[in-house]
């Protein structure tokens, strides 16, 4: 390609992303109504980004498939961009967790997902950045035991809140450790205990 026609102001440049990844960059490239293109090694982003730049453009302005939508069209219906392919993803979508619960439902228990589990998991996933806990304390008498507290925004409730951990030396080879902060209701209880022991 000439320069020339690389940097011709009165045409758009085309766009290419070999590292794609999530997409972003090709989308926005293809938003902006660029010639967008992506690759990756990874056959995930591959399919991420063949649904997200590749599919869609293809169903522009196409009317939906499915049964319901087409019984509620008529002849009139008018489908802008991605609209009719959006309308068939969340029939088709529904249809197979529907179908999914019917068959195998029963191996799921039924839970409520509130607020706490879903910060819990963010911090499990590292979708949040995990708290920071500052704690001071001090050993006892013996040398043996660590007490130290202080306080942290306490991922299940995203309140602050106190914590207390004590280490035990055990011997040379072995550690205790323990650790105590609120539940749910604010009552104090023993959240977690490990015991190290020297690998040799
Ligand atoms: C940081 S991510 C890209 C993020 C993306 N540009 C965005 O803004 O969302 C880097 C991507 O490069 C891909 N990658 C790494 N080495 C590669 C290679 N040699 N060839 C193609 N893709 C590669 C990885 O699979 C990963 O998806």
């Amino acid at each position: 390609m000439k320069l020339f026609e690389l940097f011709d102001r009165h045409k758009l440049p085309a766009f290419h992303d070999p590292f794609a990844g999530g997409g972003a960059l090709p989308l926005e490239a293809q938003r902006l109504g660029l010639v967008s293109c992506a690759s990756d090694l990874n056959p995930v982003a591959v399919l991420i980004n063949k649904a997200m730049i590749e599919i869609p453009p293809k169903f522009a302005g196409k009317p939906p498939v499915n049964p319901e939508a087409r019984k509620k069209m008529g002849h009139s219906g008018s489908w802008k961009g991605a609209q009719g392919l959006a309308e068939d993803v969340r029939y088709y979508g529904q249809w197979m967790r529907d179908e999914a619960e019917k068959r195998i439902g029963h191996l799921y228990p039924k839970v409520k997902i509130t607020t706490a589990p879903v910060s819990f998991l963010k911090l499990v996933t590292g979708q949040q950045s995990g708290p920071v806990m500052f704690m001071t304390g001090k050993w006892d008498a013996t040398g043996k035991v660590m007490t130290w507290s202080g306080t942290m925004v306490d991922p299940m409730t995203n309140k602050p809140a106190k914590f207390t951990q004590k280490v035990t030396v055990v011997d040379n080879d072995h550690h205790n450790w323990e650790m105590w902060g609120p539940d749910m209701t604010g009552k104090n209880y023993k959240m977690m205990e490990a015991s190290y022991t020297r690998s040799k």
